[in-house]
């Protein structure tokens, strides 16, 4: 039994020595030291020696156990110090260049959006995400069972407060604690309960809000006509539709001719050759009591746009959904 135990161990010892990876060293430790490895069953065939030997052939089996424990701890360890992929280091080879950040393309779009329009003379300010639904709806012209609420399906926190469903409530925020004239840009997230292609339950708006005495539409159509000029080059195509909003009149929806057909007609603009780019009317009066202006004094316009719509007509995008998927592959383009 002596005899066979160190030969065992001899045996262990080389076929460890020749052990490529950690996956040969656990496989030569369950064939040895296992439950069913060869050395349990030496500690279990004691009982079969004659009781005189019993203590030392004990004594042997457990020495040559702690032996190769130690040995292929260490074996493991070396292993790891030098992973059996890399046959050699070469110092030579140029290294991995790091990924370069940059800035989202909805962060792009914004920043020229905002960036056109500063220099138009408009201030870029800000307003809270969760919002009171005074400032969503009612300092809007959209009381309580207005149908207009429906238009926009709201993140509700509590009776009270919303996820802002649009950036408008910045006008009122404005024009309550600011006297005219203003003229103010404010970008920001807005939600609705909406998902799909063409809709995702979190997006960006860029609301605009000017008001001044002897502002009329013609004013309206000159901004946006420039604006939109510079954001899409000067020979796009625009028009003015007539539209409906609780917080304008008269109250307009502004199409660009579509920029991937050039208003032939196609799937992007459902055949009609035209793209709804933003919404935009005169302040409604109503408006002016929440905020105490006179509106026999005042008059403005306003307007708002998505940026993932911009977004996607600038740069070809057909998925609304890929804005938000962080895939290195999509952003890496931009
Ligand atoms: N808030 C409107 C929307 O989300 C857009 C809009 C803004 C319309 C300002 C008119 C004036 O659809």
């Amino acid at each position: 039994m002596q005899k066979y135990l160190l030969e065992l161990e001899q045996k262990a010892l080389l076929e460890l020595k020749a052990a490529k990876g950690a996956a040969e060293l656990d496989k030569i430790r369950i064939k040895y030291m296992g439950k069913k490895g060869l050395l349990s069953t030496c500690m279990r065939k004691i009982r079969e020696v004659p009781p005189d030997q019993r203590p030392e052939v004990g004594k042997l089996t457990n020495i040559i156990k702690k032996k190769l424990t130690a040995y292929i701890k260490d074996a493991r360890l070396t292993n790891a110090r030098q992973p059996a992929a890399s046959p050699r280091l070469d110092v030579t080879l140029p290294g991995r260049e790091p990924l370069w950040g940059h800035a989202h393309p909805i962060t792009l779009v914004i920043d020229e959006v905002c960036q056109i329009l500063s220099k138009m003379g408009f201030m870029v300010v800000e307003g809270p995400n969760v919002e009171l639904d005074y400032y969503n709806f009612e300092a809007l012209n959209i009381p309580k069972d207005h149908p207009a609420r429906d238009m926009q399906d709201t993140f509700y926190i509590s009776k009270n407060i919303v996820l802002r469903t649009h950036t408008s409530p910045i006008q009122a925020r404005i024009m309550e604690t600011t006297a005219p004239p203003i003229s103010i840009i404010a970008p920001g997230k807005v939600y609705r309960k909406d998902s799909d292609v063409s809709h995702t339950p979190m997006f960006h708006q860029i609301e605009g809000l000017l008001v001044d005495q002897d502002i009329n539409f013609g004013d309206l159509k000159g901004t946006l006509t420039l604006f939109l000029h510079q954001m899409f080059g000067s020979d796009t195509t625009l028009r003015f539709r007539p539209s409906f909003f609780p917080f304008t009149e008269p109250s307009a929806e502004v199409d660009i001719q579509c920029v991937i057909c050039n208003g032939k007609g196609c799937r992007t603009c459902s055949h009609t050759g035209w793209l709804e780019i933003l919404g935009a009317g005169m302040v409604d009066p109503a408006l002016y009591k929440f905020v105490n202006y006179d509106p026999d004094i005042y008059s403005g316009f306003a307007f708002g746009m998505g940026i993932e719509r911009i977004a996607m007509l600038k740069y070809g995008i057909n998925d609304i959904q890929l804005f938000f998927k962080n895939d290195m592959r999509f952003l890496k383009q931009f």
